[in-house]
């Protein structure tokens, strides 16, 4: 540690440039107090950088994690499949890299599938594959294509399929397959994007190997956006109503998100096994997080429980490779639990944080804390709580208050805000003075998404802190954000605020963990 410290006094002095490393700096805003910048319930690599989750599977008791990784550096680079796996979503255990750059031809984003019935050939008798099948970027020729790779040992060990590439159209933006088993139509499907036509492109094959061409999609939703990228296809029931089902297809835009940046959207409609129907207006924009650090989603495939659960890349590709961290670069998100609920808009996603997220802090040594409020003058109400790492339940009624909410990761004069603002009916996080905000103009910015009152007159927030980022879940999930932040060590106060008059009621249970 006092390494560390030591490191970070002599960074301080240098200029902080894109991609530059600072990680120890927090400690030296913190007064030397050295603390661990790496967060504990969020997925980040033992070392160097990493982008999109890939090959999301769960197989015999494991989900695994592929992720586009950098072996040689903290800048994306050198795209290759890194791995790990987890029982419970939450602890990891890194494995050896699962699929390298090969031959210049990068290993970018794709998915996993269980050949149960080894229709690829791939398999030994007795020993059906597991299989990935992800795009190869050839930056010389200026292709992307569609190849496989096989495992025979749960995932530990990759053998490139000799036949690669298994779809090639000669088009440089041609990428990230979701592949899927359609079993009305016995057959494997694919989802892969045309990128920057934004169009979703749909295949089918009998065996991974042969793919024919079924239709198209796109596009729709959010315009003048530049590319799609990352699409996802599933069937969700909907909520509720039993043998009524729907499905989403998601994909990321890469820019003129919510937030104006990029960010993940998605379309509820219907497939046949052959053609996606959108069951909203070609207009209808819906988000799956208005956040500025929620991208290239994907969801598991064969989760043991039916649940349809996800992640995303924690950052915002356009000042991910400045972020101050070190010596890794960027998370994922938490994994999160999706439903399906009727709206009077129509259906929607609800999204919760995986369940396990507090049985986890409890067996860390979390400490419980309950702040219960009514008739808070305008101000700020310490909750008597710390955490650097923490869960955060809370339900408020507004009354005459304009902004409520709270302040997280709080010190120094800096604070993260999560709040809510009356005047316009949205959830913000306020991370102006959250710390760390000037490696990138666009970081340091309160960004909001809509949130109406709860039905009861209640605004419910669950948040959580994970030392370098939060996200907010706004009424059951609704609505949520997400975003980096880079406090200085330290920094742990957790207080309620109300602004422009009074609030109603606060009560507010603490699942919190503070530095030793
Ligand atoms: C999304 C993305 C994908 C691509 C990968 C390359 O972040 O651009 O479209 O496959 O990253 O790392």
């Amino acid at each position: 540690m006092v390494g560390v410290c030591i490191a970070a006094i002599l960074l301080r002095s240098l200029p902080v440039a894109a991609g530059f490393a600072a990680d120890g700096e927090r400690s030296v805003v913190a007064g030397l107090a050295c603390s661990e910048a790496r967060p504990m319930l969020h997925f980040t690599p033992p070392k160097n950088w990493i982008n999109d989750p890939n090959g999301l599977i769960w197989f015999d008791g494991e989900y695994h994690l592929f992720y586009q990784y950098n072996p040689e550096g903290d800048q994306w680079g050198h795209m290759s499949w890194g791995h790990a796996v987890s029982r419970d979503l939450l602890s990891w255990e890194h494995l050896p890299l699962a699929i390298p750059e090969a031959g210049g031809v990068m290993a970018f984003s794709g998915t996993a599938v269980f050949d149960r019935t080894n229709s690829s050939g791939l398999g030994k008798p007795g020993r059906p594959p597991l299989i990935a099948i992800f795009t190869g970027h050839d930056g010389a020729a200026h292709v992307q294509h569609q190849n496989l790779a096989f495992s025979l040992d749960r995932g530990r060990t990759w053998t490139r399929y000799a036949g690669n590439p298994v779809l090639d159209l000669g088009e440089s933006d041609f990428r990230d397959p979701k592949v899927f088993w359609h079993a009305p139509s016995g057959r494997w499907i694919m989802v892969v994007s045309l990128a920057a036509q934004k169009r979703a492109l749909f295949f089918a094959s009998p065996d991974l190997k042969a793919w024919t061409k079924l239709s198209e999609f796109g596009p729709e939703g959010r315009g003048g956006v530049p590319n799609w990228e990352c699409p996802d296809l599933f069937e969700m029931p909907v909520e509720g109503e039993p043998g009524e089902t729907r499905w989403l297809l998601v994909n990321s835009v890469g820019g003129n998100g919510p937030t104006g940046g990029p960010a993940c959207q998605y379309f509820v409609g219907r497939f046949d096994g052959e053609r996606f129907e959108n069951e909203n207006g070609a207009d209808t924009v819906l988000w799956l997080d208005g956040g500025k650090d929620f991208y290239a989603f994907q969801s598991y495939q064969d989760e043991p429980s039916g649940k349809r659960i996800g992640i995303a890349w924690m950052a915002d590709p356009w000042y991910a490779g400045a972020t101050p961290t070190s010596p890794w670069r960027c998370s994922m998100t938490l994994p999160r639990e999706f439903r399906l609920v009727r709206t009077a808009e129509g259906l929607r996603l609800a999204q919760r944080p995986v369940e396990g997220l507090e049985s986890f802090l409890r067996d860390r040594g979390a400490q419980e804390t309950q702040f219960e409020r009514r008739g808070m003058h305008p101000g700020d109400s310490p909750t008597g709580a710390t955490g650097e790492v923490a869960m955060i339940r809370a339900a408020f009624e507004p009354h005459g208050a304009e902004r409520f909410g709270l302040r997280v990761l709080e010190g120094g004069g800096d604070s993260t805000v999560v709040g809510y603002d009356a005047a316009i009916g949205e959830i913000y996080l306020d991370r102006s003075r959250s710390g760390r905000v000037d490696f990138h103009p666009d970081f340091g910015a309160r960004f909001g998404a809509p949130l109406a009152v709860g039905a009861d007159g209640r605004v419910t927030l669950t948040v959580v802190v994970d030392r370098g980022s939060v996200e907010v879940f706004g009424n059951d999930g609704m609505t949520t954000l997400s975003g980096l932040v880079f406090p200085g060590g330290g920094h742990t106060g957790i207080s309620v605020f109300a602004e422009g008059g009074d609030l109603g009621l606060a009560t507010v249970r603490i699942l919190s963990i503070s530095p030793e």
